[in-house]
């Protein structure tokens, strides 16, 4: 586990490119923390560093989960709005995870459930109104190796 701190916005966008740079089919990035901590705005990041052309990102506010065309597909969802594992299984939001694609999830504490065996998970907290603490903790090996890889960059 390792805590980095960004000092701006446009700091945390940054650190979403690096990541999204390194995402691979089958990895799956939780993001925790309250409105406004950055969630979608890290999202952002990665995926340009995914290759996602930037206007298709649109937050999936009125959808559970939106699937960008990149480098690798980006899924990208959020449980905001969801009451229970049902209720997001109900979505096919399960069939994405055997899929070709990357998944970031805001939100992902709503349904913990939501989450495979290992993946990276990213919690953002507030310091201040331009300070954010990121959280990073990966489950299982692969997770660790991305993070490593990131957090080195
Ligand atoms: N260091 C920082 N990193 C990220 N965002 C920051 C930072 N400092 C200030 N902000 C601001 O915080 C806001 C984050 O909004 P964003 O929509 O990304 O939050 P969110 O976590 O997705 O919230 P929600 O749960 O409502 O979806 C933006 O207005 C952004 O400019
Ligand atoms: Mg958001």
């Amino acid at each position: 586990m390792a805590a980095v701190t960004s000092t701006s916005p446009e700091m945390t966008y940054r650190m979403g490119v690096r990541l999204g740079q390194l995402l691979q089919p089958g990895d799956f990035v939780g993001l925790v923390g309250e409105l406004g901590a950055g969630k979608t705005h890290f999202v952002r990041g990665v995926a340009e560093g995914a290759g996602v052309p930037s206007d298709v990102v649109a937050s999936p506010t009125y959808s559970i989960v939106t699937t960008y065309p990149g480098r690798i597909p980006l899924h990208h969802a959020d449980l905001y709005r969801l009451e229970d594992h049902d209720e997001l299984y109900a979505t096919g939001f399960f069939d994405l995870l055997d899929g070709e694609g990357a998944v970031l999830v805001e939100w992902l504490d709503k349904v913990p459930s939501a989450a495979p065996r290992e993946y990276l998970r990213i919690t953002l907290s507030p310091v201040d109104e331009v300070t954010r603490e990121l959280e990073v903790e990966p489950v299982g090996e692969r997770a660790a190796a991305l993070a490593a890889a990131w957090l080195a960059g």
